[in-house]
């Protein structure tokens, strides 16, 4: 009896484990549908079809897509290109990928994606570092409990001198789990920003001026289940009260136009459901009460990837802010320093940035700049999609950024946030320029002199050649 208890127990393990982070995308295929209108858009969501696209609407996303509704737009001679149609096989292949890297000795910390555990080990690293000893610079603090009872970390860069409070910065990250990029670059701030405020003459000043608080990861859930069971999941991992359905959007569960119109789901099983209620989520309850007891909190930045864009408030509405000469003159500086860094372009504005974006409700960004009076931005890292499905379309998902390009994404968003850090003290903004040609991506219509920065993107909508 024993004996089969045992049998049973390892056979039970044995399947447990052998789940896979791309089991959810066997069969699946990933799809560009051609002139997709709202009525087509309305079949495809109840067929369960899912956008993988932070840009744009369900209209423009790529899809994922199993083999019914295939069978569907052909028997509707709806036009599509197949993009991938091995779902699953793509992402074994970045799995093994990764696994390799890791083990080539010479590795570069950001030569390859990290789990939970490494990132955590090296921010440890960083806060135990010699260096650290000697400045004491960086400090890691749990702020809270996820759903799962992971720990939520926050690393304060901060320095003994100078007065407080000093004016407050707040970095957050990986609201999205599938955002791998994202705990990327926010541990390479916790990693160099330190060096660089006792290293670099013109920036030492300023850990005397400013306190930066990162929060690398805020939704460790997600994140960990996006390794272990499904590569592309996107909200927490909270059970939802009468449905099958888990997780809530976190960037749909902040109180400031909860539940308002913009892109947003009651339903639990929608991939932007907003959650119970205002803070239904023990992350954002956990962070944002974080958050409020940070005095003197003047600027923020959450990151999220893809589409290469910063994005000011509003995210609800294309209403102008009261700050916005302000808005526009730190982030079209952001932008500058963004782009410049490594000649990837990126783009600034806010609200739908010349409808780019899709709006949204109940997003950090606003319940920060609406609620506790300080700035606050949104970046998309890399990849731009439009970039991603040109011509030299790899078949690679831009979550799924290729390696090479974590490190130059994690140096673009420092130099971003440097920018932030500047400002706060500098406030050396006067007059808002950016591009003054409207047939421009990044138009902006105040704007007092010159074409700062246009830029123009060709063939967005050319699909790439499958
Ligand atoms: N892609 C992110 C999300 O879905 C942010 C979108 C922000 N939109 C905006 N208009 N600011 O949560
Ligand atoms: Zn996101």
């Amino acid at each position: 009896m024993r004996f089969f208890l045992i049998l049973l127990l390892a056979f039970t393990f044995f399947i447990a484990h052998s789940q896979k982070n791309s089991d959810p995308y066997i069969n699946k295929s990933l799809i560009k549908v051609h002139s997709i209108n709202e009525a087509i858009v309305d079949s495809l969501s109840e067929f369960n079809a899912i956008p993988i696209s932070c840009r744009g609407s369900m209209l423009e996303s790529n899809l994922i897509v199993d083999s019914l509704i295939i069978a569907w737009l052909n028997n509707n001679n709806i036009p599509f290109s197949i993009l991938q149609n091995n779902m699953a096989k793509m992402i074994n292949q970045e799995m093994d990928n990764i696994k390799k890297i890791k083990y080539q000795r010479s590795s570069n910390w950001y030569s390859s994606y990290r789990e939970l555990d490494e990132i955590e080990d090296k921010i440890d690293e960083i806060v135990a570092s010699e260096f650290n000893q000697k400045t004491g610079y960086v400090t890691k603090e749990v702020i809270g409990q996820s759903y799962e009872g992971r720990d939520i970390w926050a690393i304060k860069l901060s320095s003994v001198n100078g007065t407080d409070p000093k004016p407050a910065i707040v970095i957050s990250g990986c609201q999205h789990a599938r955002e791998w990029i994202t705990p990327m670059a926010t541990t390479y701030l916790i990693e160099h920003l330190p060096g660089l405020y006792y290293y670099d003459d013109d920036f030492n000043i300023f850990l005397n001026e400013a306190d930066v608080y990162i929060i690398p990861i805020v939704n460790p859930d997600g994140y960990v289940y996006t390794w272990e069971k499904d590569r592309w999941w996107r909200k927490n991992r909270q059970i939802n009260l009468g449905s099958d359905c888990v997780g809530t959007d976190l960037n749909r569960n902040w109180d400031f136009d909860w539940n308002g119109e913009q892109s947003t789901s009651q339903d639990p099983c929608s991939y932007i459901y907003v959650g119970s209620g205002p803070f239904s989520a023990p992350e954002t309850s956990v962070v944002s009460q974080y958050i409020s007891s940070i005095p003197n909190l003047v600027n923020h930045i959450d990151v999220h990837s893809y589409s290469s864009l910063i994005v000011g408030p509003w995210s609800s509405s294309d209403e102008p802010t009261e700050d916005n000469d302000e808005i526009f003159c730190l982030g079209i500086q952001m932008q500058a320093a963004v782009s410049n860094t490594n000649d990837y372009p990126y783009l600034f504005g806010t609200g739908t940035v010349n409808n780019l974006l899709y709006l949204i409700s109940g997003g950090m960004v606003d319940w920060i700049y609406g609620g506790l009076s300080s700035l606050s931005f949104l970046y998309e890292l890399r990849p731009a999609s439009l970039y991603y499905f040109d011509s030299n379309w790899n078949g690679l998902l831009a979550f799924d950024n290729s390696e090479e390009e974590i490190l130059p994404a994690c140096e673009e968003f420092f130099q971003g946030v440097k920018e932030m850090i500047k400002w706060t003290y500098l406030e050396n903004c006067e007059v808002a320029t950016g591009c003054s040609d409207p047939a421009a991506e990044n138009y902006y219509c105040n704007t007092l002199e010159g074409e700062m920065g246009c830029l123009y993107i060709v063939d967005v909508n050319t699909p790439p050649q499958a």
